[in-house]
């Protein structure tokens, strides 16, 4: 082999292994967190759940496998570019409609598609209910009541509904 490809190949390689470094290092949730401050609240009310020690910001905010995970990253190069050129405000952060999909979070709580209650609303978004899921220590889960105002408040959501309650429904 000549010396010209020798090190054309050397090259190709460091360009490789500097992109999967970036790759990884703009994955973890120092980088997530920290690199914009008007990111820093998000960290830190996640930092304050339940989620903290057991997710990573990825887990919930990119779509799950391959594909997701190219899409978050060219997400990450368009936000990059917006912070570069543009003063971005917490304001604008949290007037964006910011959306977790189901398959995020059935990736760790697959088995809650058992619960017959669950599955009623598997049509719903997981975060119609667990309000602020991810960020902060309260979490509040809508009550049934506020959905359907002719139920009572006090079901647990793991009871076998009663025909009564379906009746209610109708
Ligand atoms: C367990 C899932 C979960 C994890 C882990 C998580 N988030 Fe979120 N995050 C959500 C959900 C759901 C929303 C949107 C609904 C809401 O506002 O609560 C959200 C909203 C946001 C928003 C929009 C701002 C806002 O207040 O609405 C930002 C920014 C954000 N997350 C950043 C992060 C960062 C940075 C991390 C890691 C340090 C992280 N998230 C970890 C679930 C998660
Ligand atoms: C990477 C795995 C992972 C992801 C992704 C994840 N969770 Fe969790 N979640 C956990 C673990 C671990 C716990 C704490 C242990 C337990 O009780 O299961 C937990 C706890 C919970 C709890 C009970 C504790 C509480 O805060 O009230 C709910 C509800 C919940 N998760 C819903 C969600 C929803 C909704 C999403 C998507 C927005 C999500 N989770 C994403 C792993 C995950
Ligand atoms: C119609 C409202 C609603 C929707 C939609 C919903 N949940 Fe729940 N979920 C609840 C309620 C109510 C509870 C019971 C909370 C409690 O007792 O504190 C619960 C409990 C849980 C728990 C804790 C179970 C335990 O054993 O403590 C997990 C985990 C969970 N939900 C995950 C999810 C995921 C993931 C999604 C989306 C795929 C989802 N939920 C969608 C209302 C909902
Ligand atoms: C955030 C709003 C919301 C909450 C909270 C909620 N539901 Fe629902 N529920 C819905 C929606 C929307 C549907 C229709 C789902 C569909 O067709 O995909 C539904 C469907 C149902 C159904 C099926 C019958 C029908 O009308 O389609 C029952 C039964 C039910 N819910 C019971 C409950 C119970 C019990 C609770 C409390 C543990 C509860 N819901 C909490 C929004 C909600």
């Amino acid at each position: 082999m000549s010396k010209k490809w020798m090190i054309i190949i050397a090259i190709v390689i460091l360009l490789i292994i500097v992109n999967v470094a970036a790759l990884q290092y703009t994955s973890t949730n120092e980088f997530c967190t920290y690199a914009c401050h008007y990111m820093e609240p998000s960290g830190e009310s996640w930092e304050e759940s339940e989620h903290y020690n057991v997710t990573k910001c990825m887990d919930c905010h990119a779509e799950p496998g391959m594909i997701g995970y190219i899409q978050a990253k060219m997400d990450g190069v368009k936000e990059l570019y917006v912070h570069l050129t543009q003063d971005i405000t917490r304001e604008d952060i949290e007037a964006m409609e910011v959306h977790v999909s189901n398959e995020s979070c059935l990736q760790c709580h697959g088995n809650i598609m058992d619960d017959p209650n669950h599955q009623l609303h598997e049509r719903m978004d997981c975060g119609d209910c667990h309000l602020g899921i991810g960020h902060g220590e309260e979490v509040d889960v809508i009550e049934c009541g506020e959905c359907h105002p002719e139920m009572a408040n006090d079901h647990d959501i793991d009871e076998d509904l009663s025909d009564e309650d379906l009746e209610e429904e109708e």
